[in-house]
């Protein structure tokens, strides 16, 4: 039979007891919780992500979301708001696209055009766009599947006067 007085048996032995209590007690660990991955597999980022309401707009709230001073960037195309901050380089104020920004986008993504005339101004009704040819709307059709895989979708465009 084995004996504890071998060596190795008593160094097994030793470190047996030594593995027990350190599961019956676990060195508690204090201190702030770590913000960052790296610091371990327990950890809380610093602050709560941005979360994204939906909501509902109309062209003059929708206004504002043009990106001027870091701002968020909203457009909507076919009745449909899309968060567009994170393609600040198209959309804000020096973007290639920066007209959509904050206005109803549809007219211009289905004619594919940047001229002033293609966005209504925000105290005007909505366009209801009835004059856009087939080919037209499935130009802009093709633009809202671009949007709705790439932006979340944060909110549904109305009259005016309709909030
Ligand atoms: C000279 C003509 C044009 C050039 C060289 C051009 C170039 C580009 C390039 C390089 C991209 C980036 C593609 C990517 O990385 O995903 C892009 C995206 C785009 N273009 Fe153009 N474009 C032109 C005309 C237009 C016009 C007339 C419109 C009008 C609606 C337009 C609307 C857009 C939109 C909405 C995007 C998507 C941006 C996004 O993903 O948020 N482009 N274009």
């Amino acid at each position: 039979m084995a004996s504890l007085g071998t060596p190795v048996n008593t160094a097994l032995f030793v470190y047996i007891l030594y593995s027990v209590q350190r599961i019956l007690f676990p060195k508690s660990k204090s201190g702030p919780i770590p913000n960052e991955f790296k610091a371990g597999y327990s950890w809380m980022p610093k602050s709560h992500p941005p979360s994204v309401l939906f909501k509902i707009y109309t062209p003059k709230t929708l206004e504002p979301f043009n990106g001027q001073d870091g701002r968020r960037i909203l457009l909507a195309i076919d009745g449909t708001v899309y968060d567009v901050t994170s393609g600040r380089n198209f959309y804000g104020p020096n973007g290639m696209y920066g007209n959509f920004a904050g206005r109803d986008a549809s007219r211009g993504m289905a004619k594919q055009s940047f001229d002033p005339e293609m966005l209504t101004p925000v105290d005007q009704p909505l366009d209801s766009l009835q004059d856009l040819k087939p080919d037209e709307i499935d130009n802009m059709k093709g633009w809202i599947e671009h949007f709705s895989n790439k932006y979340i979708i944060c909110g549904k465009l109305v009259e005016n006067d309709a909030v």
